[in-house]
């Protein structure tokens, strides 16, 4: 017996209850396989803790996290807490931490889901998100606070290490895709710096993958690419915030922001890497039992195939559309189905 040990932080908003719907579909996987478990720790790290105790993880947190195969992350964003506090406070101490500097988002129109665009069904792409650096280093300051001449600076920090390893698991990733085809996002005409950094150590990384076709874009003109002329684009590979803000547009053009999922992955394996969906901690429908845990079922899949269960990730993606055919769909979808009649349909498909 196989046994995956997983963290798990459903932390604030709906993120607590599309987790517990992963759970349980992964503890049928498991129950049905017979091969592997999971032993699964809940941390109760989130918002409300961060109120009541001054702080989102507490001292000792990280080296604990450090034993786990895998953490299986909700969403952090609160009413109460700034956004940058919350970030800051958690999933960002998590992610560079832990160095899991390659995040992993695809997007594909799942069966029976409408995409809002004509050609929809054309979106089968990989977004390779830089996740340890660039516009979210941490690298700037103010000053002046209140004065008229105040002032604050961002300053994005792009390192010949950073850029290349990630350049290089976007060539990998590509490599192994059918349609082997990788662009690189950047803005370097008018940032003339670190932008023509990356260009410059794309092309170098580019040598040693000949399989592997390229093309530049810069990051204004791939959204209107990505909406006009979605089957031109594969694996996209770009900065932390261009990625950031092209994997939202991504999901979007997919059907719903309720259906992206995201690996951010320490592909070393020197240290855990975590998995959660995108959609973040949605107040508006916390609590109502409507949240769609596709997202988090399709994290769930990639997170079942970092821990080496590639069958599992098969079968549960398997199910996962087979349900999204079937149309019980969410009201994000234009449905009316709940979390748990989601979740029962896909155990119940794994079941069979
Ligand atoms: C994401 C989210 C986060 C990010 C937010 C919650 C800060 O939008 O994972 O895409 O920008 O990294
Ligand atoms: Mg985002």
């Amino acid at each position: 017996m196989r046994t995956h040990k997983i963290a798990a932080i459903g932390a604030d908003g709906i993120g607590p209850e599309v987790i517990n719907a992963g759970l349980e579909v992964l503890n049928t996987l498991a129950r049905v396989d017979g091969n592997f478990a999971f032993e699964v720790e809940h941390f109760p790290w989130s918002s409300e803790y961060y109120l009541k105790h001054g702080h989102y993880i507490p001292e000792g947190g990280l080296e604990k996290l450090k034993q786990f195969d895998a953490i299986f992350f909700g969403a952090v964003g609160s009413q109460e807490v700034p956004d940058h506090v919350s970030l800051w406070g958690l999933r960002l101490p998590i992610a560079q931490g832990f160095d899991q500097y390659a995040n992993v988002r695809p997007a594909r129109v799942l069966p029976g889901v409408k995409s809002p665009l004509r050609n929809g069904e054309a979106i089968d792409w990989v977004i390779v998100r830089e996740n340890s650096e660039g516009e979210y280093a941490g690298h700037g300051g103010r000053a002046h606070r209140g004065l008229p001449i105040e002032v604050g600076t961002e300053t994005a920090v792009f390192t010949r290490a950073g850029v290349e390893r990630i350049h290089r698991f976007a060539f990998e990733l590509a490599a192994k895709r059918p349609r082997k085809h990788l662009t690189l996002v950047t803005k370097s005409n008018a940032q003339r710096f670190g932008m023509v950094m990356w260009d410059e150590i794309f092309a170098e990384v580019a040598k040693d993958y000949p399989e592997v076709k390229t093309d530049r874009e810069l990051v204004d003109a791939v959204t209107t690419r990505m909406v006009l002329k979605p089957q031109t684009l594969d694996t996209i590979v770009a900065t932390n915030l261009h990625a950031d803000i092209l994997s939202d547009l991504a999901a979007a053009l997919s059907g719903s922001l309720g259906i992206g999922p995201t690996a951010n992955l320490n592909p070393e394996r020197q240290f855990p890497s975590m998995f959660e969906p995108i959609h973040g901690s949605a107040f508006d429908i916390t609590g109502k039992g409507i949240a769609n845990p596709t997202a988090t079922f399709w994290t769930a899949a990639m997170m079942l195939e970092h821990l080496g269960e590639a069958d599992a990730a098969k079968k549960l993606m398997a199910a996962i559309e087979a349900v999204t055919a079937s149309g019980v769909h969410t009201p994000d979808l234009g449905g009316k189905a709940t979390t748990a009649q989601v979740t029962k349909a896909v155990c119940d498909y794994l079941g069979k």
